[in-house]
């Protein structure tokens, strides 16, 4: 379902980078070091925005392109890919988090008419300009932490104008600024609070008035419904998941996230390309999206910021045969990070994951979470967006949890400054 590969950057210039100490490909080999495939002293070539050469710094001597980076020896991996974020949103919640700290349970926030209807206010009265402007902000922080491509929802709207505000916000982030971005359509996040006793009328204006009109932007790739006692049922998730299919959209969905509501089910049944939070997932559910070919993405920060000390039984899903990535989730109320190398090191604390695992999670696996088959790994004919690391390993960003290692980021083949 990859829809274009196009890019604010100019992929007509050529870049070459020499004296890497690890390049860290994400694709094992027999010539190559690990799981991870890692490449000892090696060089990259990057022609028309695709990696068109690997090999030795040896061979790279001669060789020639526009740009010549020499990295002295760093770690260099495939960009970042965040696939699960909120990052199209006015306003902050931190009044929230106070509350939290005291006691008060996140449900019991949105049933007071705060969380998600809170964010929801603030985005409806912002207008497209602000909404870009605070967008744009964030896009420049994911790229400073190494993320190249991600995934950004709409579902702050809830309603016609302003879920079309938002889908235009990311179509302008898509069009203006470097970093790659898909569009995922949220309109069935929860309930409008105007519409609490009307749903039925609510779910009929998702399916019958914002589908329609959004699924038509080239940048919107999916739609994703919230499956939870406070936001949708199976039920409502399926009849809106087949709509958005029918209009060519690709499936993700949230499930499970405070309790298990079968949504893990519900994501084989329709083929859904991932299935995210899934804390609260069963094995049965596990083995359900694996036979699938649904991807689970788990998001550590949610888990963490919402506290509790629950977090997905990862372990159990690859027992199951489940393959799985790490995504931020960014958003105002459960998780206002951008930091996906942090959210690796929880996956490896708190979830079980191995270093390699994670490593995969926010690279190769999610990449295939978005349907992405041209990046997350280093080889020819991929994508030229590679991070450079300061340190001499891969898994020193990880073990230094929280810190940022990453000294230069390459989209397309340009090196990034923001
Ligand atoms: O992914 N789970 C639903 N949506 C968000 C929370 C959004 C919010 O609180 O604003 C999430 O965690
Ligand atoms: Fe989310």
């Amino acid at each position: 379902m990859l829809k274009y590969l196009g890019s604010r950057v100019d992929m007509n210039k050529s870049l070459l980078i020499k004296n890497i100490g690890r390049l860290v490909t994400m694709e094992e080999g027999d010539d190559r070091d690990g799981k991870l495939g890692v490449i000892l002293d090696a060089a990259v070539q990057i022609e028309e925005g695709k990696i068109s050469w690997i090999g030795t710094s040896s061979e790279s001597v001669n060789m020639n392109a526009d740009d010549v980076i020499d990295i002295g020896g760093q770690v260099v991996m495939p960009g970042l890919i965040d696939c699960h974020t909120h990052l199209v949103h006015a306003g902050s919640r931190e009044d929230e988090f106070n509350l939290r700290s005291q006691g008060k349970s996140y449900k019991e926030i949105a049933e007071a008419g705060g969380g998600i209807m809170s964010t929801v206010r603030s985005t409806r009265e912002a207008s497209l300009e602000d909404l870009y402007d605070e967008v744009s902000k964030r896009a420049d922080e994911a790229i400073r932490n190494g993320i190249t491509t991600m995934e950004i929802k709409t579902g702050y709207g809830l309603d016609l104008a302003t879920e079309i505000k938002m889908a235009d916000a990311i179509g302008e982030l898509d069009s203006s600024h470097p970093l790659e971005v898909y569009g995922t359509f949220l309109g069935a996040h929860i309930v409008p609070a105007e519409y609490k006793s009307r749903r039925s009328e609510y779910i009929d204006i998702v399916v019958s008035q914002m589908l329609p009109q959004i699924a038509k932007k080239e940048w919107i790739t999916s739609c994703d419904v919230f499956i939870e006692d406070i936001a949708y049922s199976i039920d409502e998730a399926r009849s809106i998941a087949r709509a958005a299919k029918d209009l060519g959209l690709a499936i993700h969905l949230h499930v499970d996230q405070f309790g298990d509501g079968g949504g893990a089910k519900l994501a084989a049944e329709l083929g859904a390309l991932s299935a995210d939070h899934l804390d609260h997932t069963s094995k049965k559910g596990m083995k359900l999206m694996a036979e699938g070919g649904v991807i689970g993405v788990v998001l550590p920060g949610a888990s963490f910021f919402t506290g509790g000390g629950h977090y997905p039984d990862v372990r159990k899903m690859f027992e199951n045969g489940m393959k799985v990535a790490i995504a931020t989730d960014y958003n105002p109320g459960t998780t206002p990070s951008l930091n996906l190398m942090l959210n690796a090191s929880i996956a490896v604390t708190q979830m079980g994951m191995t270093c390699d695992e994670a490593l995969l999670g926010i690279t190769r696996t999610a990449a295939e979470a978005l349907g992405l088959a041209y990046r997350g790994v280093v080889a020819e004919g991929m994508r030229g967006d590679l991070i450079v690391l300061d340190c001499t390993d891969e898994y020193y960003p990880l073990y230094r949890y929280g810190e940022n290692m990453i000294s230069q980021v390459i989209i397309g083949g340009n090196a990034i400054n923001t």
